[in-house]
């Protein structure tokens, strides 16, 4: 059976590219956010059997942007590395827009360059009440790390941290100390060695079912609904007996957020949003 037929060119498309194409502001490391808008919208705008001629151009854009894109996050990579780019980070992290939303976008992808974590091909299934592995997206992580202001001796500790990108942020971003507890051993395994070629001394992973964690050094816990049911139960009762002995934090993002926004010894400063990381402090009073 033959294909579909090629689109006719729209008109305003071949000038928006005509456009890109001049458009040397896009070449700029620090349009890092343009540049992700126009590759999505790239993906969008041109159906999957664009004429031979369209389909150049919008392969030749793609190939120029993700390129400088790879640049971008390799300089940035190797500065951070030597201990510099700190400032750089947060200034292109601050190039989130709408921080709400559980979409990802350009910020996932410079993370991801960063960090060069690479999933393992197959890790076994989840025990029940286990939630399988999924990212936070980065410009929520970004946005945690400005709410907490964290400090030199704060401990972060993600509670089910998978492939490890909250911590290595959290160290990237802070002076703080970073912890990710879990459970699959591929998911340590490849989060160790991302943190050792990025030489983040002060953060390590340990591969524990959360509810057989040490949690007596941790000052601020994170949950993204790693776990339900009896676990989340047994890990929250565990993070209530260690803020009876002194102040802790706990963020959660998800469908957890709701359980936590329940527990009589916690409290928020703010309002609780379902698609932004939730703050909660001790319940004082
Ligand atoms: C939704 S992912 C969150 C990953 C990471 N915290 C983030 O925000 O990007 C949940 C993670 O929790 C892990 N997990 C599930 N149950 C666990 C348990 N009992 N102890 C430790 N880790 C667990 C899963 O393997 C998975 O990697």
């Amino acid at each position: 059976m033959p294909g579909p037929n090629p689109p006719s060119p729209v008109p305003d498309r071949s000038e928006w590219l005509d456009r890109l194409e001049h458009d040397v502001a896009l070449d700029l490391a620090e349009s890092v956010r343009e540049r992700g808008e126009v590759l999505d919208r790239l993906e969008t705008c041109f159906p999957a059997y664009p004429d031979p001629a369209t389909a150049r151009r919008v392969e030749a854009l793609r190939a120029r942007f993700e390129a400088v894109d790879r640049r971008l996050a390799a300089g940035l990579r190797a500065d951070l590395r030597a201990g510099r780019g700190r400032e750089r980070l947060l200034r292109l992290a601050a190039t989130s827009g709408a921080v709400r939303g559980d979409h990802y976008d350009h910020l996932d992808d410079l993370v991801a360059g960063l960090l060069q974590l690479e999933a393992p091909a197959a890790v076994p299934e989840p025990e029940a009440e286990m939630v399988f592995y999924q990212p936070t997206p980065a410009r929520h992580v970004f946005d945690l790390v400005a709410r907490l202001a964290l400090g030199a001796g704060d401990v972060f500790v993600d509670l089910g941290s998978g492939l490890g990108h909250v911590p290595m942020l959290v160290g990237l971003c802070t002076d703080a100390r970073a912890t990710g507890i879990e459970w699959q051993p591929a998911y340590v395994e490849r989060a160790r060695a991302a943190a050792a070629a990025l030489q983040l001394q002060r953060v390590v992973f340990v591969q524990q079912d959360a509810r057989a964690a040490d949690l007596s050094t941790g000052t601020v816990f994170y949950l993204y609904t790693p776990f339900t049911g009896s676990i989340l139960r047994a890990v929250l009762d565990a993070l209530r007996v260690e803020a009876g002995k002194r102040p802790i934090r706990v963020c959660s993002y998800g469908p957890c957020t709701h359980v936590l926004a329940r527990e009589p010894w916690l409290a928020s400063p703010e309002p609780v949003e379902a698609d932004r990381i939730a703050l909660f402090g001790p319940c004082i009073g």
